[in-house]
């Protein structure tokens, strides 16, 4: 028997009347993938508020547990947010922000705030430890620099930046230039400034099989179409690669050799030559991702394609995420046009963080600190080692802040973890196509967690829940 929803949106004249069938199993996923056809249709629009979940239950003769699932899986999706007393509202589709949505404590059901662990955010450990932020800054306003949060930088600040860029760069055994040097506030609007520089709506891009959101959310906004290309542990395959680059007629490829978000996927010197090899036949640009990089012995895959590569980095994942400043390294034909889309999106830097990022370069405290996250990361990839299944971990590398989990269960493995205290990213945020097929997977952080004990502790639950 088929039951209609009648239920009113913001504009009274408008209802929504999704079908779903009670009778099958299931019927929270139902109500979901109603709310996310109707999305598309634009039947439900940003803003529309959604009926009390009560009225709902009322409305559809179903349990309000059921609804009460329903709008928690909606809101994991990002399709809807909300706030008690506030009501439930459709959101402006974004699966970037439903990262952060994940952390509203208001959707955990069963677990205090306090009680909640975070495996889901992709931000560097903190080190109690370090003041070094607090005494930079002192010694930032004691040299009466006040100009800094007053005033337009002087040029000269820009020319020292990107000094110290290229100090950056080498030190990931990226060949680099200061001329060559475009300043961005951080790796998501350096990526963003290369792709307005260098496309236009409709073009498509080749992308790893699993995404980052940001990518997702900036294809969706400027109309690109992503076409994933299969990976294994050590990144995309060249095979994959050669067949897709000759039948699209893309001109770009996005990667992130070293850490892979989400995978955690580091390239081989061997793959990285037979990718290499094949980017330059085809005639491709490459554009690397190097946010991950500063946690990898691996050099970037442009450094062997001097033609063929745009480079980007941010000191967000190594040295402190509030800085905000990212590099983009370019052949001169591109500079205008990059320093053109980062003045559009950004206009410029805070130049207390452009400041701050010089002194840090110039005083080795960026590589102490990303030293420091590279040592963490390791001790608590031990602790993940010793806590999860071995069959469970794709990610190898014992590297990277983010770990690939594979679930073999047929189980709705968010939906246990939220029950169980835990933030995960489930891998229909990483999905470059709405439809791709794909298997059960979750990432998590391993820095996220304020310290090894709490992650020892989600790690547990995770267990917990796959055995
Ligand atoms: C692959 C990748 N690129 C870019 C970003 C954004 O970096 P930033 O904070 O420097 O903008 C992220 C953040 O998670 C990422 O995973």
């Amino acid at each position: 028997m088929t039951q209609y929803i009648h239920c009113m949106t913001n504009n009274k004249n408008q209802i929504w009347t999704p079908k779903i069938d009670k009778t099958k199993r299931g019927v929270y996923r139902a109500i979901v993938d109603a709310m996310r056809r109707d999305i598309e249709a634009g039947i439900l629009k940003a803003g529309d508020q959604l009926p009390p979940q009560r009225e709902l239950a009322w409305e559809l003769q179903v349990n309000l547990t059921t609804i009460s699932r329903a709008y928690r899986e909606a809101m994991r999706q990002h399709l809807i947010g909300g706030e008690v007393g506030r009501g439930t509202y459709i959101l402006a589709n974004s699966a970037e922000a439903s990262l952060f949505e994940l952390h509203n404590k208001d959707l955990n059901k069963g677990h205090h705030q306090a009680d909640f662990i975070d495996l889901s955010t992709n931000i560097p450990a903190r080190n109690a430890d370090d003041n070094r932020f607090n005494q930079s800054l002192q010694a930032i306003t004691a040299a009466n620099q006040s100009t800094l949060f007053e005033e337009y930088h002087a040029p000269i600040l820009l020319e020292q930046l990107k000094i110290a860029a290229t100090k950056w760069l080498n030190w990931r055994r990226m060949p680099a230039k200061p001329e060559n040097i475009v300043l961005a506030g951080g790796a998501q609007t350096a990526l963003q400034a290369i792709l307005i520089a260098l496309c236009n709506a409709g073009d498509s891009i080749l992308v790893e099989q699993y995404t980052f959101p940001g990518m997702k959310d900036f294809a969706r906004q400027f109309g690109l179409k992503l076409i994933p290309i299969n990976m294994d542990e050590q990144g995309i395959l060249p095979e994959d690669l050669a067949k897709i680059a000759a039948k699209t007629h893309a001109k770009y490829i996005i990667l992130v050799p070293n850490h892979q978000n989400p995978t955690g996927a580091v390239m081989s010197k061997t793959r990285q030559q037979q990718i290499a090899k094949i980017i330059a036949a085809k005639n491709l640009t490459l554009i690397e991702d190097d946010v991950y990089g500063g946690l990898s012995p691996m050099p970037p895959l442009s450094a062997c394609l001097p033609n063929h590569a745009i480079y980007l980095t941010s000191l967000s994942k190594t040295v402190s995420f509030g800085l905000r400043v990212g590099f983009i390294h370019a052949k001169a034909q591109h500079l205008d046009a990059l320093t053109h889309a980062t003045n559009l999106t950004q206009w410029t830097l805070s130049p207390i963080m452009m400041q701050m990022a010089i002194n840090w370069i110039d005083d080795g405290t960026a590589f102490d600190k990303a030293a420091w996250q590279l040592a963490e990361i390791q001790e608590r990839r031990k602790i993940a080692d010793n806590i999860l299944p071995k069959n469970i971990i794709s990610t190898r590398d014992k590297n990277s802040p983010h770990l690939w989990i594979n679930i073999s269960q047929s189980i709705d493995i968010q939906i246990e973890c939220e029950n169980s205290g835990l933030n995960t990213a489930p891998v229909s945020i990483f999905l470059p196509q709405q439809r791709q097929k794909h298997q059960n997977h979750i990432r998590i952080s391993l820095v996220a967690p304020a310290t090894r004990q709490n992650l020892a502790i989600g790690l547990k639950r995770l267990a917990s829940i796959i055995q």
